[in-house]
């Protein structure tokens, strides 16, 4: 899976974005996680976590932050000193095959940055067996938008259809008519 090179760039050197960042922090997502999460998941992988922006609200669990960014992974862990049960790795999240110890797996913001975001999401389903998911993606109907592929809808909900996955939630994170980021929480439906 090939991320797009200008989103590669910024990820690469992201210092100066890193404050942007946080000021976009997204409460609708953290209260998301919260509710979904606390009480269900003990282990938590968030795969492409960049500088630990859920780390805090997420650590109390076992919290293991995977990305593939060394720059991103330097910010969250000093973010992250003194969180207990908070880990970080470098890792490429779609060429491994994880062991299925999680009890939940996160893909936030991280689809809509590959070249096929719809394919992205399945190979995290694929590889990182899990009781539940949960991932945003930007859906709508424009190409491009700041170093983002952005899907039609339907290829996500078919894809979910077609893995054998239940939806336990979606949330719009809003934007404007033409695209918005959606949250779907899933599930494997046995
Ligand atoms: C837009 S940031 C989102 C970070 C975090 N999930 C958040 O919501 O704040 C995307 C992150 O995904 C990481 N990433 C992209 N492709 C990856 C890959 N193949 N393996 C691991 N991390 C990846 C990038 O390095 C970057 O830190």
């Amino acid at each position: 899976m090939k991320a797009l090179d200008t989103a590669m760039e910024l990820w690469a050197d992201p210092d100066d974005m890193i404050a942007a960042w946080d000021n976009m922090q997204d409460k609708a997502t953290m209260e998301c996680l919260v509710s979904c999460l606390v009480g269900r998941a003990n282990r938590i992988a968030d795969l492409g976590c960049g500088a630990g922006r859920y780390a805090d609200v997420l650590s109390y669990s076992r919290y293991y932050g995977f990305d593939q960014s060394v720059a991103m992974l330097r910010t969250a862990r000093m973010r992250g000193r003194g969180l207990a049960g908070v880990e970080y790795a470098v890792l490429d999240v779609f060429a491994y095959m994880s062991d299925n110890s999680y009890d939940a797996v996160l893909l936030l913001d991280v689809a809509q940055h590959q070249s096929d975001p719809v394919e992205a999401v399945r190979l995290v389903l694929n590889n990182w067996n899990a009781p539940i998911y949960v991932f945003t993606v930007l859906v709508g109907g424009a190409e491009v938008l700041h170093n983002s592929v952005v899907v039609p809808e339907e290829n996500v909900l078919r894809m979910l259809f077609d893995s054998g996955m239940k939806i336990l939630y979606t949330l719009q994170l809003g934007m404007d008519e033409s695209f918005c980021s959606k949250l779907y929480g899933v599930t494997r439906s046995v």
